[in-house]
């Protein structure tokens, strides 16, 4: 299995992982040969790319946090409680309950799995795919913070929810394919105030929950919206959310901004720990990632290339490497892995888009 961009892809490629679309529904699954038609299809759609199967690269096996089952259902959720508001008919608390328990009894049946691989997703289907991939990172940080079951719980809601106040900002804002103008982000901030009154207007949705909706664009350092709050004064929650929603919103390919590396996107969050970010919160993602995961390419300081096809926990930023390449460009003949983890002498020096 290797990930292919999709300007990259060609008829008779296999999929290796389910593509989803944007009412989360698999657009094409694990199996199915691609022909030219889907492939232009998967451009139109501003699909990044897809993870194919790779007869000389083999099976890899991946552990994602959360099962596809639990990501679908919860991505089919968010959807439904999203585009219900809009129409102004409110929402089944009920539906938003079961996405969270899926996702917390899955990571709870693991809570040391490493953040590996993000999932695949149509530009349009952005909120609702990053709304479950915040919720997935909070409800992990939260584990990994000792927070008890009821707190957890708090957190899963809040984190799942914490955009919605973005339905009613304009689409035009939301989609704009560049920077926005002042009274744009005046107009795109206000959804912190929104979200918080849409929580609040359903009673069996926690207050605390619904807090993360209002805080989590808050920064300690006191230059976060919409209340300027320092540290002591922004809730635990917000704290971990907004961690999450910072390292997703990096590392998701978007319609005006290109995805950045894990191993970068922690550099930042690393950097920016105590300032635009709880340190603890920022210290706990930075460890929980996957620096280098599953299915990137690497040149090595010999200048071999090769994919990562397992992570080591103990030293997440020296991967296991199976090598494609020489280092003379040439493909390798026969099977060779290279655990960096023992072979100090060897390091990346780069990860190939
Ligand atoms: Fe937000």
């Amino acid at each position: 299995m290797r990930f292919v961009p999709v300007n990259r892809l060609e008829p008779s490629m296999i999929v290796a992982r389910p593509i989803y679309g944007s009412d989360g529904r698999i657009l094409l699954n694990s199996g199915v040969e691609l022909v030219d038609s889907y492939i232009g299809r998967l451009k139109q759609l501003g699909i990044p790319g897809v993870y194919i199967q790779d007869e000389y690269i083999g099976e890899i096996e991946y552990h994602d946090v959360v099962s596809e089952k639990t990501r679908t259902r919860a991505f089919s959720g968010v959807k439904e409680t999203f585009e219900s508001i809009l129409v102004g008919k409110g929402f089944d608390v009920e539906v938003i309950n079961e996405s969270v328990r899926d996702i917390i009894d899955d990571i709870a049946s693991n809570p040391n799995v490493l953040i590996n691989l993000t999932d695949i997703r149509a530009y349009d289907a952005y909120t609702f795919g990053h709304s479950v991939n915040v919720c997935v990172l909070s409800v992990l940080l939260g584990f990994k913070m000792g927070l008890n079951e009821l707190e957890i719980r708090e957190l899963g809601i809040g984190s799942i929810l914490h955009d919605i106040g973005k339905i009613f900002v304009p689409e035009d804002i939301i989609k704009k394919p560049g920077p926005l103008t002042d009274q744009e982000m005046q107009e795109m901030k206000k959804h912190s105030l929104i979200g918080w009154e849409i929580l609040r207007e359903h009673p069996e949705i926690p207050v605390k929950s619904a807090r993360v909706a209002y805080q989590h664009h808050e920064r300690p350092n006191g230059t976060g919206y919409p209340h300027g709050l320092s540290l002591d004064k922004i809730s635990t929650y917000a704290r971990i959310v907004a961690v999450a929603d910072a390292y997703d919103a990096m590392t998701s390919e978007r319609l005006y901004q290109e995805a950045i590396m894990p191993f970068e996107a922690i550099q930042i969050i690393d950097r920016l720990g105590g300032v635009q970010f709880d340190p603890e919160v920022a210290n706990l993602l930075c460890e929980s990632v996957a620096p280098y995961p599953v299915g990137c390419q690497e040149r090595l300081s010999d200048n071999q290339i090769g994919m990562v096809v397992d992570v080591n926990q103990a030293d997440r930023f020296r991967p296991v490497i199976r090598v494609i390449y020489n280092p003379d460009g040439t493909q390798i003949d026969g099977f060779r892995e290279i655990d960096l983890a023992k072979e100090s002498i060897l390091s990346i020096v780069e990860v190939i888009k």
